[in-house]
């Protein structure tokens, strides 16, 4: 049996163990999975441990994305450029590779599952943290005719757009440059799902037909999520798709073996209320 485990402070109520463990009955593999709660000053010894004792590979969850990215000796493309990482493996005694499937992960929920077209489409992620700098590219290699970032910070978006000049062409600015804008889809990627607290979202923003999408799960409809109901959006979703699409390429990833998330989504939806 093949071990692997999801590190994070907290991780008690992770739904990665069930994930994998569904996905792993329906593709016949053969692995362990469990969660193990980290403690805050203790990634790396955690992480050299786990590899020392023969586990094979781990998802990173908060608050250690970055120290994953940091412990890796061959981090992807996506995963510099997020300067962040959810997911490890080991290769022998000395390797350690990292890769960052939250972007695509997100990107496959909402079209595949979702069923919502990025190409063409306005697209505004609110937050300029590590769960913006993951989403970006992405979601800029769907095409959208726009991508815009909004924070409470402005100077945390401006420096989004300087890092990823080079990739994505970015508007960024603070919560009041959105007054007269409208998106197709906007993606709350702050923190407040968690806070329960609002943003400062002007009248208007949500284009008719609109998609709100907060990435956190299992908070219910978000302040963010109820927002866009009183602004008129039928549309709107919680991160369950997106914890479970990133699962599928760590498994992918792992084992060679690409399990069908459909069902998988399917039991972990519960209804917003
Ligand atoms: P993560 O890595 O999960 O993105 P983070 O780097 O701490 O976490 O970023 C949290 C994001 O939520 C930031 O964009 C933060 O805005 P600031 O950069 O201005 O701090 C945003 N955020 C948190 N609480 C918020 C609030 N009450 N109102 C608006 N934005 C908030």
């Amino acid at each position: 049996t093949d071990r692997y485990a999801v590190l994070g402070h907290p991780i008690g109520h992770s739904k990665s163990p069930l994930i994998h463990s569904l996905f792993a009955q329906a593709t016949g593999q053969d692995i362990g999975y469990t969660a193990i709660e980290t403690p805050l000053d203790g990634f790396d010894d955690t992480v050299l441990g786990f590899r020392a004792s023969g586990g094979r590979g781990l998802n990173v969850s908060l608050p250690f994305k970055l120290q994953a990215f940091q412990i890796a000796t061959e981090p992807s493309e996506r995963a510099r450029l997020a300067g962040a990482a959810n997911c490890l493996k080991f290769d022998g005694p000395d390797r350690i590779l990292a890769d960052n499937f939250d972007g695509v992960g997100l990107v496959n929920d909402i079209q595949r599952n979702l069923g919502f077209p990025l190409a063409g489409k306005r697209v505004l992620l609110l937050g300029a943290g590590g769960a913006t700098r993951g989403a970006l590219l992405p979601i800029a290699g769907e095409r959208p005719a726009l991508l815009a970032v909004a924070n409470r910070t402005p100077e945390k978006a401006h420096a989004l757009r300087h890092d990823f000049a080079a990739h994505v062409p970015l508007q960024t600015g603070g919560y009041d440059t959105l007054v007269g804008l409208s998106f197709d889809m906007i993606i709350n990627a702050t923190s407040t799902g968690l806070s329960q607290e609002a943003l400062p979202l002007p009248d208007g923003l949500f284009a008719p037909g609109a998609l709100a999408y907060d990435m956190v799960y299992g908070k219910g409809l978000t302040p963010f999520l109820k927002q866009a109901q009183a602004a008129g959006v039928s549309r709107v979703a919680d991160g369950v798709g997106m914890l479970v699409e990133q699962a599928a390429e760590a498994f992918e990833w792992w084992r060679g073996v690409r399990p069908d998330t459909r069902p998988v989504v399917k039991q972990l939806t519960v209804p917003l209320v």
